[in-house]
C-alpha cells in the first residue's frame, strides 16, 4: 500500500530488510485515533478554504469515520507493509473513497502531519499523568491528616536525627508530587501549538488557514516557524523529563517503603494485594512492587537520555533519526500511568504501624538539639558552647544505656548546672516534634496546616 501512494522514483520493491529498519507502523501504529483527527481538521479546513470540494470533503470525513471505526473493532488490523500509521490509514482511506482520498495530503507532509500526532498524544498523556498526580497527592493528604501524631526519628544520612511526625514525611512527597503536576501543566501549556500546515518544512502555496485546525484541534494557536516546527521534539523531551524527575520521587519513597517494611523497622506493612510471596522460602513477603517502580525509574532515564542523544546532532529540518523519537515515549508514558496507578493504590492500602514508629524514637537522642537550644534560648549561651554541653549529655546518657530524654534533671545537673528545672520536659521526644512550629516544620499544628493548604490547592486544579 505504501509503496503504491508514495514512491514515485522508487521502481524495485523495498527490500524485506529495508522495511523492518524503516517501517515504524509496528509501534506507531498506537497514533491512530490522533492520525485520524489531525487528518479530519485538516479536511475541514481544506473545505472551508476552498482547496478540496464539500463533496471529497464529505467522503473524507465519512471515509475516516469508517476507518476508526474499522481499527477499533479489529477489523483493519495494522499490520501490513504500510511503512508507518499515517500511509496505513491514508491508503485505507484511498481504498474506500478513490480520489477524495488521495486530495488529503494536499498542503500536508507527513513531516507537520507526524508532528501533530505525536504531540497530540504527548499532550493527551500529559494530562493523564497530571490527574494521576492529582489522585497521588491526595491519597497521601490523607495519610497525612490521619498521622499528624505519629512520631518516627527523621533521619539525615540514615541515621535517627531529630522527632519528626509521619503526616509531615508524606506532605514532602506530597509536596514533590505538586511540584511534578505543575511541571507537567507548564509544559502543557508550553506545547499547545499547532503544528500542522507547516507541510515539509517550508509552509505551501495552497491558501490554508492554520488558525483553523489549530482552533479544531485545541491547541493555542498554530506555531511560529514552520521550519522549527517539524525539527521541533522539545515536547517529547519535556515529558520524558516531567517522567523521570517524577518517577525519581516516586523511587524515593519506594525506597522508604522497601526499608520501613524490613523486620528491621516494620514502620509499615503493605497490604499483602501488594505483596509476593518467595518460591523456596515459604515465610516471606516481599516489597517487589516499590522495587519495581525504583526499577522502572532506570528505564525511564534511559529513554530521556536516548532521545536527547537522537536529537543533539541533527540538521534542520526533518532527518528519519527522529523516527526514534517514539518508543521511549510510549514505553515512558505507560509505565508513568501504571506506576502512578500501583503506587496509589499501594500508600492508600498500607498499614502505619505507629507504636514501631515511636519505639524507633527512643534510639538516637533524638531530642538533643532541643537542649542545645534550651542553653541558647533560656541561659543565653552560645549556640557553639550549647552544642558541646549537649555532647556531654549524649555521651552521658551513652555511659548509662538511656536515650538523653530519660536523663534525670540531677544527671543533666551533672553535666552543667545551668540546666534548670523545664528541661527534662522539653527533651521529651512528643515535646520536641511539637516545638518545631516554625513555618513549614514538622509540629502537629504545623503538619495540619500544610494539610489544609495543600488540600486548598487540590480543590483549585
Ligand atoms: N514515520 C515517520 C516518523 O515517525 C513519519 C515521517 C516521515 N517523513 C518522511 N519525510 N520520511 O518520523
Amino acid at each position: 500500500m505504501s509503496k503504491k501512494i508514495a514512491s514515485a522514483r522508487i521502481s524495485e520493491k523495498s527490500s524485506q530488510l529495508l522495511q523492518d529498519l524503516n517501517n515504524s507502523l509496528p509501534f506507531d501504529k498506537v497514533l491512530y485515533k490522533e492520525d485520524i483527527e489531525g487528518s479530519r481538521a485538516h479536511a475541514y479546513m481544506l473545505c472551508e478554504q476552498g482547496i478540496i470540494s464539500k463533496e471529497d470533503y464529505e467522503k473524507i470525513e465519512g471515509g475516516l469515520y469508517e476507518i476508526l471505526g474499522e481499527i477499533e473493532s479489529g477489523v483493519f488490523k495494522l499490520d501490513g507493509d504500510d511503512e508507518d500509521i499515517h500511509m496505513a490509514i491514508e491508503g485505507r482511506l484511498t481504498e474506500k473513497v478513490g480520489d477524495a482520498g488521495k486530495r488529503l495530503h494536499t498542503a500536508r507532509s507527513r513531516n507537520d502531519q507526524v508532528a501533530l500526532d505525536f504531540r497530540l498524544y504527548v499532550q493527551n498523556n500529559t494530562k493523564a499523568i497530571a490527574d494521576l498526580l492529582l489522585e497521588n497527592i491526595t491519597t497521601l493528604v490523607k495519610v497525612a491528616e490521619e498521622n499528624s501524631e505519629t512520631m518516627l526519628p527523621g533521619m539525615t544520612h540514615l541515621q535517627h536525627a531529630q522527632p519528626i511526625n509521619f503526616g509531615y514525611h508524606m506532605m514532602a512527597y506530597a509536596s514533590m508530587f505538586k511540584r511534578d503536576y505543575e511541571r507537567f501543566m507548564s509544559s502543557y501549556e508550553r506545547n499547545n501549538y499547532s503544528p500542522i500546515g507547516c507541510a515539509a518544512l517550508a509552509g505551501t502555496p495552497h491558501p490554508i488557514n492554520r488558525q483553523t485546525t489549530s482552533d479544531k484541534l485545541g491547541f493555542n494557536a498554530p506555531t511560529l516557524n514552520c521550519l522549527d516546527t517539524v525539527s521541533d521534539r522539545d515536547f517529547a523531551l519535556e515529558i520524558l523529563f516531567n517522567i523521570s524527575t517524577m518517577m525519581m520521587h516516586m523511587s524515593r519513597l519506594s525506597e522508604e517503603l522497601i526499608l520501613w517494611s524490613a523486620s528491621e523497622f516494620k514502620w509499615v506493612t503493605l497490604s499483602d494485594r501488594h505483596a509476593t510471596g518467595s518460591s523456596i522460602m515459604p515465610q516471606k513477603k516481599n516489597p517487589d512492587i516499590p522495587e519495581l517502580l525504583r526499577g522502572k525509574t532506570g528505564r525511564v532515564n534511559g529513554n530521556l537520555i536516548a532521545l536527547l542523544t537522537v536529537m543533539k546532532g541533527l540538521p534542520l529540518a526533518y532527518n528519519k533519526d527522529m523516527q526514534e523519537d517514539k518508543e521511549g515515549v510510549f514505553d515512558s508514558v505507560k509505565t508513568a500511568i501504571l506506576s502512578l496507578q500501583v503506587l496509589e493504590e499501594m500508600i492508600a492500602d498500607m498499614t502505619v504501624n505507629a507504636d514501631k514508629m515511636e519505639a524507633a524514637c527512643m534510639i538516637g537522642h533524638l531530642s538533643a538539639t532541643d537542649l542545645a537550644d534550651y542553653l541558647v534560648k533560656e541561659q543565653g549561651l552560645p549556640f557553639r558552647d550549647a552544642y558541646h554541653i549537649t555532647g556531654n549529655a549524649v555521651n552521658l546518657a551513652e555511659e548509662k544505656g538511656l536515650d538523653i530524654s530519660e536523663l534525670s534533671l540531677e544527671d543533666l545537673q551533672s553535666v552543667d548546672s545551668r540546666i534548670g528545672e523545664g528541661v527534662v520536659a522539653l527533651l521529651d521526644n512528643r515535646a520536641s516534634m511539637n516545638a518545631r512550629q516554625s513555618e513549614g516544620g514538622t509540629a502537629t499544628a504545623r503538619t495540619l496546616e500544610q494539610v489544609e493548604s495543600m488540600k486548598g490547592w487540590l480543590s483549585k486544579q
